[in-house]
This record gives structure tokens, C-alpha cells and sequence, in this order.
């Protein structure tokens, strides 16, 4: 394999209008945080997931933020995030003013468990002021259960579905299942607008607050301001990225999805690893293709094989509550999240990945499954 060029875990796939609509905003001026590609961008996002509402912003991390200042989430609040997460999940929680309750996930989907999330309502109460279930790698939580435990107790949900664009819960698109979420475009996202992410809602009183939370809730033009509100709206040349992006969405979605089902038939009986779950409910938008290894050392070893294939992969998250930041807050756990700290690697799968390069990721893995099982224990 020596000269190969590394294979990249999730690189964005360009290959349509970009160019065009970049040069577009740079002959017309407009590249700031107003313009018609974020309008268009937005009527296209909203369409795309089901909701009324769609507010681009910087980062996907921003729209957490606004989603859940408009939910009226603030001090003396709890809010559910999941165990098993990225720190940004919980870091909106913290800076809107409320602390972060750890919930585990469960085995079927590595997504928040309905079951331990009706356990922190009896345990905390009226102190929970918001649930954010994440679509962990773009597979969605089981939303069904989830609502009807916080529509009984008067608490909003907002989606994480930060890397769930795409993704589809018993046929509804993520995005539109909660009373608000959130989408990131980062530069790994199968939709990227280098980076950026998005605010939808169904609630035109929540929507018109986030627009106006997101320009720093300016007043009209004067110098005249009705709260406290934030630089965090998206500015033209992104969305200009993002409007041809949407036109391949499905394109690119398909495309992971086809990955993914390659993989899954590959690794199903591999030695020592397993693929990432699919729940019956969830059309995943599999964006970031994990497998799941025995321990932390074997996950260790398979990415130093593959590092030595020259093909991109790292650990994914790690349970959340006990690490620094967190040691000072609630949680209702089951141990899932401990054992998926460190054992889940992800491996390339972006859109654009030839049939070639994925022959190569297959070969790599399965070799060291085989070889690591030769070893003697
Ligand atoms: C689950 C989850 N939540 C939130 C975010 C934050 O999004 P952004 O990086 O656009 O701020 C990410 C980013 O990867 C994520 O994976």
C-alpha cells in the first residue's frame, strides 16, 4: 500500500454548483450575514425536513444555543442530553444558563433510553426544563416513546440532529419530530457549508425570537435592542455552499447509505467486531459509519492498522458525565455509554468515496479482525 494517498474519514463532497454559486456571491457582493442564498437556503432546509421554519446560523453548535434560549430554558433548569454525545450537546445546555443531566442510551440504537429518561422525570421532576435527544451518527432516537414522556410532563424537545440530515424515523424526516432541532454543517457533515448549522421549528413565535436572537436582537436598523441576543446568523457565501449541497442531498445521502449497507455485509461476521446498530424504526442517514470493537485496546489496535494502511479512523465520543467539566451534575445511567467509550471507530465513509477506496477499508479491517483473532488471548 506504500504511496497510496490516506483515505479521509468524512471529507466534503463538492461536485456540483459550489463553484458557481461562490463566484455568484463574490460577483455580487454578497458575502456577509444577509443575502438571498441564506433565504433560499433556509426555504430549502425547511422543505427538506418538514418544518416551517428554518434560521441558518454560524455553527450547528449556535443553533443548539438559540433552540434552547427560545425554549426558555435558562438558570435553575435541568436539561437531558445523552450520555453518549459530542461535549457541544452539552456545552448549549451550560451556556444558556441551565446544567446538563446525563441520561444513557441504549444498546439498540446508542441513543437516549425511553426508559431511563422516565426515571430522571420521577428522580428530578418540574427541575427538567428541556430534553434534547441526539440522532447519534445520523440514527434517530426512538421518538416516538421520547415525546409522549415529555408532552405528558409539559417539557420541549429539541433534536440534536447534527449529522442526521437526511435521516428518517418511521418515515417522518429528522429535523421535524421535536418542537424544535438542530443541524451542523460542519466540514465532515455529509452537508457542508464549511461550517454552519440551522434552527428549525414549526413555532413562528420560537422562529421570529431566534431571527431576532441570532442579529444580536437589534430593533429594526437604529441602535436599539429588545434583549440580550447574539451574533449567530450564517453568512451568504455559506449558504451559497449549502444551496448546492441541497440540490445533491439525496444524491449524497444514498451514496452513505450504499456505503454503509457494503460495510454492514462485510463486518456482520467479522471476528471481534460488530457494526453499528440499526434500529427497525430509524432510516439512518449513516453519516458517520462506526464498528464497534471488544475493548479499547483491540479499537486502539484496528486504528493503528488502519493508520498503517494509510486509512483514516478514530475512537468516537466518550461518556460525558464523569469528565471534568461535567463532575458536577446529575445522571441516570446504565453503563452503555462506559462500554462505547473508546471501542467505537469510525472509518471512511464520505459520500464521495469510490468503490475502490472501499474495497481497501474492507480489506484492512477484515485482516486485522483475522489476524487480532489468531492472537492468543
Ligand atoms: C451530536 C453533535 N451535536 C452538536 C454538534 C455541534 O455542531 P457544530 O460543530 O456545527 O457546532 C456536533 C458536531 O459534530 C455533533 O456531532
Amino acid at each position: 500500500m506504500t504511496g497510496a494517498p490516506t483515505i479521509p474519514l468524512a471529507v466534503p463532497d463538492l461536485r456540483g454548483a459550489e463553484a458557481e454559486y461562490l463566484t455568484r456571491c463574490v460577483a455580487t457582493n454578497w458575502v456577509s450575514s444577509a443575502g438571498p442564498d441564506v433565504d433560499a437556503f433556509e426555504r430549502a432546509l425547511a422543505a427538506a425536513c418538514d418544518v416551517e421554519h428554518a434560521i441558518a446560523t454560524v455553527n450547528g453548535s449556535a443553533a443548539l444555543h438559540l433552540a434552547l434560549v427560545v425554549a426558555g430554558v435558562g438558570p435553575g433548569d435541568l436539561v437531558v442530553v445523552p450520555e453518549f454525545t459530542f461535549a457541544a450537546t452539552a456545552n448549549a445546555v451550560i451556556q444558556a444558563g441551565a446544567k446538563p443531566l446525563f441520561v444513557d442510551v441504549t444498546e439498540e440504537s446508542w441513543t437516549l433510553d425511553p426508559t431511563l429518561l422516565d426515571r430522571a422525570f420521577s428522580q428530578f421532576g418540574d427541575r427538567i426544563g428541556a430534553v434534547v435527544p441526539v440522532h447519534a451518527l445520523g440514527h434517530p432516537a426512538d421518538m416516538d416513546p421520547l415525546m409522549a414522556i415529555c408532552r405528558s410532563h409539559e417539557v420541549p424537545v429539541i433534536e440534536d440532529a447534527a449529522g442526521a440530515i437526511g435521516a428518517r424515523y418511521r418515515r417522518a424526516p429528522a429535523g421535524g419530530l421535536g418542537d424544535a432541532a438542530m443541524l451542523s454543517f460542519n466540514g465532515n457533515k455529509t452537508l457542508t457549508t464549511g461550517g454552519g448549522g440551522a434552527l428549525l421549528t414549526n413555532r413562528p413565535d420560537w422562529a421570529a425570537r431566534a431571527r431576532s436572537l441570532s442579529t444580536q436582537a437589534r430593533d429594526g436598523a437604529a441602535y436599539q435592542y429588545r434583549e440580550i441576543g447574539f451574533n449567530y446568523r450564517m453568512p451568504n457565501v455559506n449558504a451559497a455552499l449549502g444551496l448546492a449541497q441541497m440540490e445533491r442531498l439525496d444524491e449524497m445521502v444514498a451514496a452513505k447509505r450504499t456505503i454503509a449497507a457494503r460495510y454492514d455485509a462485510a463486518f456482520v461476521d467479522a471476528p471481534g467486531i460488530e457494526p453499528m446498530p440499526r434500529a427497525d424504526w430509524a432510516d439512518s442517514a449513516c453519516w458517520l459509519y462506526s464498528v464497534r470493537c471488544a475493548t479499547r485496546d483491540s479499537a486502539n489496535e484496528m486504528i493503528g492498522a488502519l493508520t498503517e494502511a494509510r486509512i483514516a479512523a478514530r475512537t468516537c465520543w466518550e461518556a460525558l458525565s464523569s469528565q471534568a467539566p461535567y463532575i458536577d451534575t446529575h445522571s441516570v445511567l446504565n453503563g452503555v455509554s462506559e462500554t462505547l467509550s473508546g471501542t467505537v471507530v469510525s472509518v471512511p465513509c464520505s459520500s464521495s468515496l469510490t468503490e475502490a477506496d472501499q474495497d481497501r477499508v474492507v480489506a484492512a479491517v477484515l485482516s486485522w479482525a483475522e489476524a487480532a483473532e489468531r492472537l492468543p488471548a
